[in-house]
């Protein structure tokens, strides 16, 4: 029989559907409403990142990404840690760190933030958006600490919780023929060769006018579960919610096993980043949109 939430018609093929959720519209009763009933994963928007987690140094502060972690799990929902090493939304002491102390800040934090969330989440982005265009590395003061920063991310990591999975997450790596996806494919190669933990690619799946689903996408995702690891769509959006889009994106995940599951990036447009492009499901009202039922029925 079809499911009638995006959670559950996931769920069907043992895979999830998620969101992410602010802190601060937590208190909106249509948007936990729909919230609650449709999604069964948990991304907190801002809350989990590093200048929300460590605002002063050796200083950790867990209230809102408690507060989305409580919220989840109090209604059966599994959370995604979401994010330890990247070059934004560092907390200002961090931003002006360089070399063997910004290395090790970038330790301290993944431990002191996966100390306190050790066991309860079903993965971590451990790093964030680390490549260019063109597949070499951005340009950041992490990368500035030396090329092996991500690989000592991901050590730290597996050390720190052993039983979560560890992501690396990106946008514009969708196209499988594109600069970018194959240096962070040639990346996870070379972790899995020399022993590098890493267990998933997280796709951001940002689709605006520049940058629509390609016509290879399931082969993209196919392509990282080649080189041995999950993968997961986490922070989904498209630009006027083209159901064709929305249709593509979900098929191409149903039709890779080692697809995790779908995480779109907020609920109504109106709680969107790119809320003036109507990227999501819902409406500003909460009414569902012609892209829901094309999610829903290819999740069906
Ligand atoms: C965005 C949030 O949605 C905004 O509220 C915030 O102002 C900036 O960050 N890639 C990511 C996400 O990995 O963390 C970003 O989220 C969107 C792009």
């Amino acid at each position: 029989a079809a499911a009638s939430t995006l959670g559950a018609a996931a769920a069907q093929s043992g895979r999830y559907f998620g969101t992410a959720i602010a802190a601060g519209r937590l208190n909106d009763s249509n948007y936990t409403t729909i919230a609650a009933r449709e999604f069964n994963m948990v991304t907190a928007e801002n809350e989990m990142k590093p200048d929300a987690t460590e605002p002063q140094r050796g200083q950790f502060n867990f209230g809102s990404g408690d507060q989305i972690y409580n919220w989840a799990t109090q209604r059966g929902m599994k959370v995604r840690g979401h994010t330890l090493a990247w070059h934004s939304q560092q907390p200002g002491w961090m931003q002006s760190l360089s070399g063997s102390s910004l290395r090790q800040a970038m330790i301290d934090h993944i431990n002191g933030v996966m100390a306190h969330y050790k066991g309860k989440l079903a993965a971590w982005d451990v790093v964030n958006e680390a490549f260019n265009e063109d597949g070499s590395r951005r340009q950041s003061n992490l990368q500035a600490t030396g090329n092996d920063w991500i690989e000592v991310a991901f050590r730290t990591a597996r050390a720190a919780d052993p039983s979560v999975k560890l992501c690396y997450n990106d946008y514009n790596i969708e196209n499988a023929t594109y600069g970018k996806t194959q240096g962070v494919l040639n990346m996870v190669k070379d972790f899995k060769s020399r022993g590098v933990p890493i267990d998933c690619v997280g796709l951001q799946t940002h689709f605006t006018g520049g940058s629509s689903l390609p016509g290879n996408f399931q082969t993209t995702l196919q392509n990282f579960a080649s080189a041995g690891v999950d993968v997961a769509l986490t922070e989904v959006d498209v630009t006027n919610a083209s159901t064709t889009q929305y249709q593509g994106l979900t098929q191409a995940c149903m039709n890779v096993s080692r697809c995790l599951g779908i995480t779109v990036w907020g609920v109504r447009d109106s709680d969107s980043w790119r809320s003036s492009e109507s990227p999501l499901l819902f409406d500003g009202s909460g009414n569902k949109k012609a892209a829901y039922t094309s999610v829903l029925n290819a999740l069906n």
